[in-house]
């Protein structure tokens, strides 16, 4: 039986169950204009809770990384004496200069240390920030040492994951992400420690690459190549709308998908057929864009996965307001996306896999192989953006048609022009 009658579900349509949705068509100027990019930055990025990395990043006590964020400040990540992580501002409380940085200002640094030397008249510091030494200190005046410090900006983890908040009156971590999200850090996202990491800028605003992610419309069009490159048959090969589930929770969502079943287990010495077309090679390496066909073993798992009991399910794509998201393999990895504004043009983007560490060279190869298949995948998605950024900005057409399978879409841009609107009517009050 053809996929789409086999996935089929008969349910009708997701939009409507979301009345505060509409089903109209969608303004996109959140999307070129550079006045809300900047109302954008004040009222979403500088006051949601952000992830800016996985505590493996952060092995023992003094170990450190480093993040430059665009428009937000540069930030100190660093694990304490006690275990706990604090992420501190880079700037030093003597005149300014950026503490922590290796060959190059600019770039991101990682490493392990006792203390912070500042670069310019040597201050040091303290793993928690605060001023441990200052140099021929008795030519100061007054100095008030214990009181000076790098500044701390709120900081959390969730299931692994490191959090930093530039709201000084941020609501906790565990509010922010709500119940059911906070449920998802039972998953054993510890034991997958071999991370791909992958890192581009891409010339378009910063949601319309997370508009990619947020449904799957366009895969049979924009990754004919790993479908198949007939486009007749492309929209055969790909699930019938009715057979996804999504939970608009709170800003957050969730989208679970269905996927195609693992490959039998193959005997020892044998590769499988090879054939003259690109998927031979997935064959042999027994992996491809769902993952490898041999799932390592993480033991039980928690029943957060499929809640929707899809069939065939592929994985859970978890989207966390406002710029990352999580998405959980059925074949036991995950990756992660997330996408950080630079100007209303253009973003950086982040895709990171993890998976558990490979046991033999069959199981490393079939890690390399996902992982670049997820990229180059990625990076179709990307191009398109590039080009939807450069049509959008002629604001030749300022609206959208958003069909029932891009509900999520409509949430997204719905979610970030009502936090900017709330923020916007604060400041009137
Ligand atoms: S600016 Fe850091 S020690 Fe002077
Ligand atoms: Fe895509």
């Amino acid at each position: 039986m053809a996929i789409q009658e086999k996935l089929a579900t008969g349910r009708g349509k997701f939009t409507t169950e979301y009345p505060q949705l509409g089903t109209g068509p969608v303004d996109y100027d959140d999307a070129v204009s550079e006045e809300f990019f900047l109302a954008e930055r004040e009222a979403v990025f500088k006051r949601s809770w952000l992830k800016v990395g996985r505590m493996e990043q952060l092995p023992r006590t003094g170990s450190y990384f480093t993040r430059e964020l665009s428009g937000l400040g540069s930030i100190v990540i660093v694990r304490q004496a006690d275990g706990t992580v604090k992420a501190l501002h880079n700037v030093c409380a003597h005149r300014g200069n950026k503490v922590v940085w290796q060959e190059h200002p600019a770039e991101e640094s990682a490493g392990s240390c006792r203390v912070f030397t500042c670069k310019y008249h040597g201050w040091r510091y303290g793993l928690d920030g605060k001023v441990a030494h200052v140099t021929n200190e008795d030519q100061f005046f007054d100095l008030d040492k214990g009181a000076l410090g790098m500044p701390a900006l709120h900081c959390d983890t969730w299931a692994g994951f490191i959090f930093v908040n530039f709201d000084p009156h941020a609501q906790p971590l565990r509010t922010f992400l709500g119940e059911k999200f906070v449920g998802v850090e039972s998953y054993p996202f510890e034991q997958m420690t071999e991370r791909y990491a992958y890192k581009t800028r891409v010339k378009g605003n910063w949601k319309l690459s997370i508009d990619t992610i947020l449904e799957w419309y366009h895969p049979p069009y924009v990754h004919g190549r790993f479908i198949n490159p007939d486009v007749s048959k492309a929209e055969k090969l790909v699930p019938p709308p009715d057979s996804y589930y999504y939970d608009l929770f709170t800003s957050h969502m969730l989208n679970s998908v269905p996927g195609p079943p693992p490959l039998p287990p193959r005997g020892a010495g044998e590769l499988g057929p090879a054939k003259r077309d690109q998927r031979w090679i997935y064959k042999l390496l027994r992996a491809g864009l769902f993952g490898p066909d041999d799932i390592p073993d993480l033991g039980a798992l928690p029943d957060v996965l499929n809640p929707g009991r899809i069939k065939s399910w592929g994985n859970d794509a978890y989207w966390l307001f406002p710029n990352f998201s999580v998405q959980i393999w059925a074949r036991n990895y995950y990756i992660t996306y997330q996408y950080w504004p630079e100007a209303v043009d253009s973003h950086s983007y982040e895709l990171d896999i993890f998976f558990v560490p490979p046991r033999n060279a069959a199981e490393r190869l079939a890690q390399e192989m996902t992982a670049q298949t997820t990229i180059e995948f990625a990076m179709q998605d990307s191009n398109t953006v590039e080009a939807t950024h450069s049509a959008l900005a002629t604001r030749a057409n300022r609206q959208f048609h958003l069909s029932d399978q891009e509900l999520m879409i409509r949430n997204f841009h719905k979610v970030i022009r009502d936090t900017v609107a709330a923020h916007q009517a604060l400041g009137k009050k």
